[in-house]
C-alpha cells in the first residue's frame, strides 16, 4: 500500500526524509546489526542527504554499521561529473563516518556488464541470501523511470537478476547499471523523492497506475512511500491529497 506526503517545499521534504532514514536505520541495526540501503542519484534527494551531516539526524545515525549502495549509475569513472557515486561522495562520504567497507560503489568505470555483474556479486554478497535492503531510495524523472529503467526497457521484465547493464541510447551516458525490480520490490522499505512542477503530470500519471516503470515499484512485502513537495503534486487529484 503506497503513501504520499505533501510537503510545502523540497527543505521541508528533506528533513523529513532525512528523519524517516535515521528512524529506518536505527531500527535495522537494532534488529539484524547493519543497515543496507540503496541511494538515489540525480539532484532532488542531495539536500536530504546533505540533512544527514548536520543536527540532529548526525549524532542519532549508526554511521559505523550503515553500509551505502547506489540503485544505479551511469558507466563513467567515479569523478566523473554525471557519477551519482561522485555526488553522493561530495555530498555525504567526505564528512560522513563510515568505514570504507561499508561503501559499496557501482564500478562504473568498467564495461557496462562487468561492472552489473561485479555489482551484482559485491550486492549479493552483502545482503545475504534474504536479498532484501532495508531501504531503498528512488528518484523519479519525467518520463516515469526509476533508476535507470527506463521506459519500454527490457529490463523492466528482468524476473531474476538483481542487477544489470541498460542501454538507454537518448541519454547523455546511455550506459547504466541498476537495480532491477524483483531486488527493488524485496525491499523492506521504498521512498521516493519527487520535487518540482516538471514532474507533476508524470506523478498524476503514476498515481492513477500508468505503468510506468515509477508506478512498477511495489515491495512484495515492505513499505512505500511517497515524499513530494507541493509543485510536483499540483495534479494529483483532490481525493488523493485529502
Ligand atoms: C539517475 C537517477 C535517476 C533519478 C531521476 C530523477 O541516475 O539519474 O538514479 O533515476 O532519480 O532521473 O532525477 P532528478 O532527481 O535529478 O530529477
Amino acid at each position: 500500500m503506497r503513501k504520499l506526503r505533501v510537503f510545502p517545499d523540497p527543505a521541508a521534504l528533506a528533513d523529513t526524509a532525512a528523519t524517516y532514514i535515521v528512524e529506518r536505520a536505527q531500527r535495522a541495526v537494532a534488529a539484524r546489526g547493519r543497515f543496507n540501503v540503496a541511494l538515489a542519484g540525480g539532484s532532488t534527494p542531495r539536500p536530504t542527504y546533505r540533512c544527514l551531516l548536520h543536527p540532529p539526524w548526525f549524532a542519532t545515525i549508526p554511521w559505523s554499521h550503515v553500509h551505502l549502495f547506489w540503485g544505479d549509475e551511469r558507466c563513467v569513472p567515479p569523478d566523473h561529473d554525471a557519477s551519482n557515486y561522485r555526488m553522493v561522495r561530495e555530498v555525504l562520504l567526505e564528512s560522513a563516518p563510515i568505514p570504507k567497507a561499508n561503501i559499496h560503489r557501482i564500478p562504473g568505470e568498467l564495461p557496462p556488464k562487468d561492472a552489473a555483474s561485479h555489482y551484482r556479486w559485491e550486492l549479493e554478497t552483502a545482503l545475504g541470501p534474504e536479498l532484501r535492503f532495508d531501504l531503498i531510495l528512488l528518484g523519479m524523472g519525467v518520463d516515469g523511470h526509476t533508476a535507470s529503467l527506463f521506459p519500454g526497457s527490457e529490463a523492466l521484465d528482468e524476473e531474476d537478476r538483481t542487477v544489470v547493464a541498460v542501454h538507454a541510447a537518448d541519454l547523455d551516458v546511455p550506459e547504466r547499471v541498476t537495480l532491477t525490480l524483483p531486488l527493488i520490490n524485496a525491499a523492506r522499505d521504498v521512498l521516493f523523492l519527487v520535487t518540482g512542477s516538471a514532474k507533476a503530470r508524470t506523478l498524476a500519471r503514476v498515481w492513477a497506475n500508468v505503468p510506468l516503470p515509477a508506478a512498477r515499484v511495489q515491495p512484495k512485502d515492505g513499505a512505500l512511500q511517497w515524499f513530494v513537495d507541493r509543485d510536483a503534486a499540483a495534479r494529483l487529484p483532490q481525493s488523493v491529497l485529502r
